[in-house]
């Protein structure tokens, strides 16, 4: 078959005699032999047997464990391949999801480092070998090099290998950097994230923040607004919050919360599956003139955009890549009053 794109979540996509037919592993554009493994009525899912005509954006991987390792899916990419293929799906859930015309959506902006990027990673140790989950997410697949970890991480695997000690789970992380949050995976690429999301969300009297965590946007928006109601419903990482001038943290539902504490601006940063329907219910009984949604799955954003619209429109959406290698995707949707 003939690769015609990569869909969000990285399958690439080809059709055969009417059919889609999914492969991972496969660059945009090239010719593959492929041993089909689930034959279904409306689709196939396949596996390269041999790439017959490589595509110009395909690349060797650095990685010897890369097509085996759950990790990255995206290191037979060169990084702008990567790049314009993410900013295709974004465009293409936001428009099909959501109704959002791709004319709003920026390209992806890229992080300023494609490798050795991550501060903080987690690796299981099982039987005296240290590595990550494999593609079926359970078996173990042992690693003696992470290439989008940063050196002083890799130090700390190698320091592992040598003694493992028990089976479980261990977070390694380059020294003071906290176990939660945004920046502790790419700190270079969350600050471009965080600069544009803050910027989008202006300036004022009152903001509400939902989903805050410890405090990685509210941090920058204390300046910008003179109060600022902020929630997250886990405990642990409001009490790591810091004090700030004007900033009230709640350990809270978001959705409990926007009742009382509805704000012309509102700042969102939901996890995967989006926000709640409650919230979106409580935010169409009172609308913010602003809404500022940070996402790190674009089929949820467009689902909520679109739950939205009969009140928010949205006027924008910049997509970032902070984790390169792979087929994650975070954007920065500015949405203000007014329908869909
Ligand atoms: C994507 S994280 C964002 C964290 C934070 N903004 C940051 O940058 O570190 C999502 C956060 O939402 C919190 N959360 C999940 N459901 C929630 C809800 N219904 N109301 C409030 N917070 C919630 C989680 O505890 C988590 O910290």
């Amino acid at each position: 078959v003939r690769m015609e794109s990569l869909a969000f979540g990285g399958d690439g996509v080809a059709r055969h005699e009417g059919r889609v037919v999914f492969v991972p592993f496969t660059a945009p554009g090239e010719l593959v032999e492929i041993r089909i493994l689930h034959d279904k009525k409306n689709f196939v899912r396949a596996e390269v047997v041999r790439v017959v005509e490589p595509a110009p954006g395909r690349v060797e991987p650095r990685c010897p464990v890369f097509g085996r390792c759950g990790g990255c899916q995206y290191q037979h990419l060169a990084y702008d391949t990567q790049v314009s293929a993410k900013s295709s799906q974004v465009r293409e859930t936001l428009q099909r999801l959501g109704g959002v015309s791709p004319d709003l959506v920026a390209a992806v902006v890229p992080s300023p480092a494609p490798w050795s990027y991550r501060n903080r990673i987690s690796v299981h140790v099982e039987q005296g070998q240290v590595g990550f989950r494999g593609l079926d997410n359970r078996s173990l697949v042992e690693v003696s090099r992470c290439h989008i970890a940063s050196d002083a991480v890799n130090a700390k695997l190698a320091a592992l290998r040598s003694a493992p000690g028990r089976d479980g789970t261990y977070s390694l992380r380059e020294d003071g950097v906290n176990p939660q949050g945004f920046a502790q995976c790419n700190a270079g690429a969350a600050a471009l994230l965080r600069e544009c999301a803050v910027r989008a969300a202006g300036q004022g009297e009152r903001l509400f923040e939902g989903f805050c965590g410890s405090g990685f946007f509210t941090e920058l928006l204390a300046s910008a607004f003179r109060e600022i109601a902020a929630c997250d419903s886990d405990e642990r990482l409001i009490r790591q919050a810091p004090r700030l001038p004007g900033v009230r943290w709640h350990c809270l539902l978001a959705e409990l919360l926007y009742h009382k504490e509805a704000a012309p601006v509102v700042f969102l940063d939901p996890p995967r599956d989006g926000l709640p329907e409650a919230m979106t219910e409580a935010i169409l009984r009172k609308p913010p003139t602003r809404l500022v949604y940070v996402s790190c799955n674009p089929a949820t954003l467009a689902r909520d955009a679109k739950r939205l619209a009969q009140s928010l429109r949205v006027v924008s959406v910049t997509p970032f890549d902070l984790f390169p290698q792979t087929a994650h995707i975070e954007c920065v949707a500015v949405l203000e009053l007014g329908r869909g």
